[in-house]
């Protein structure tokens, strides 16, 4: 009986687990401690009958062996694991790799298309690299215009029709070609001019390029989408103000001005104390420009506008030279972390 008792109490005793502490002390407490099974079993010994004890004295001890070597071993477990854990600081963020920023003319950009996007426009590309009739012939430059000159374009190759585009609007080109109207699409990218680098110019930037082709487009409703986009970009107080001006891909042609966001309009150095800053340039589609598209401009109209991303950038966070934009100082870009 006895014999039995103590041989099943081993076989319970090594297989069982302790998952922590409290666990291990249970098991102390249920079979080691003074109170325990086991010393229980050892008081108990003197009832057993002389002839027994030798062998079930033996037994006992075996037992107590066995429960304490496995009592040691589950504890050695438990300390080794806390000692792993042991230098890990389990309330450290799980990401302890810094996350990047995004780029401040991404920011810009992405504002821009999302705005636009408001106003059913969706987004379209086109190459850098482009040929003279999509940056300038099919926009009606003519053949001495001087924006093909070696002064202001990258000519890629010796050929002179190879060459990086010098602004977005080819992007139009390129889709009218393609597509019959309704065209509501914004162009996002990279141009290139031929200009020397300092804190007011580079030669490269990025444009964003608007289009809507469609019957009876007028421009009030050029007006209205550059109002929208203004109070959108800028705040709802913001003014603007459309001034005459000349693109050969637009007639008519304006350029707008915004109410100068730093003073809201009374006049400061960075609007020359004219209470205006200019942000893009815009107009109806010449017909020209749709007839070299293949769109027919006595059934279709349109209107177009093209913005420089830095310049915008620059209006909304203050850049002061733009070559901070291209030289990917992280100083510069955490300030952006926020935003
Ligand atoms: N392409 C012009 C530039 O690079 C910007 C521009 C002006 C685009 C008027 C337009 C526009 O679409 O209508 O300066």
């Amino acid at each position: 009986m006895l014999q039995d008792k103590i041989e099943n109490l081993k076989k319970e005793i090594t297989a069982l687990a302790a998952a922590n502490k409290e666990e291990l002390e249970a098991i102390r407490l249920k079979y080691l401690s003074k109170k325990g099974i086991i010393p229980q079993l050892f008081n108990d010994f003197r009832l057993v009958p002389p002839e027994e004890k030798r062998h079930i004295g033996q037994l006992l001890n075996e037992l107590k062996e066995a429960a304490t070597a496995h009592f040691n071993t589950l504890r050695d477990a438990l300390d080794n694991g806390a000692q792993d854990m042991a230098g890990i600081d389990l309330t450290r963020t799980s990401y302890p790799v810094r996350l990047g920023t995004r780029h401040p003319l991404s920011i810009v950009r992405n504002e821009i298309c999302d705005i636009f996007a408001k106003l059913g426009f969706s987004i379209a590309e086109g190459p850098e690299v482009e040929d003279d009739w999509h940056v300038f012939s099919s926009l009606n430059f003519a053949p001495d215009h001087p924006a093909r000159d070696m002064q202001d374009t990258f000519f890629v190759t010796r050929n002179p029709d190879i060459l990086l585009r010098t602004h977005t609007s080819s992007v139009q080109t390129r889709v009218m070609e393609r597509t019959q109207p309704p065209i509501r699409i914004i162009c996002p990218g990279r141009v290139y001019r031929n200009e020397a680098i300092s804190a007011r110019a580079h030669c490269f930037f990025h444009q964003v390029e608007a289009l809507y082709v469609d019957k009876n487009v007028s421009f009030a409703d050029l007006k209205q989408a550059l109002l929208f986009f203004a109070k959108e970009m800028f705040g709802a107080d913001t003014k603007i103000r459309l001034r005459p001006s000349y693109f050969p891909f637009t007639e008519p042609s304006a350029e707008m001005d915004i109410s100068c966001n730093l003073c809201g309009g009374k006049g400061c150095s960075f609007c020359k104390h004219t209470g205006w800053v200019e942000i893009l340039g815009c107009g109806m589609v010449d017909p020209n420009v749709l007839d070299a598209c293949g769109i027919d401009s006595s059934i279709y109209s349109g209107y177009a506008l093209g913005m420089g991303i830095e310049r915008i950038t620059n209006l909304k966070y203050r850049v002061k030279d733009l070559r901070l934009f291209s030289e990917n100082d992280v100083r510069f870009l955490e300030e952006f972390e926020s935003v």
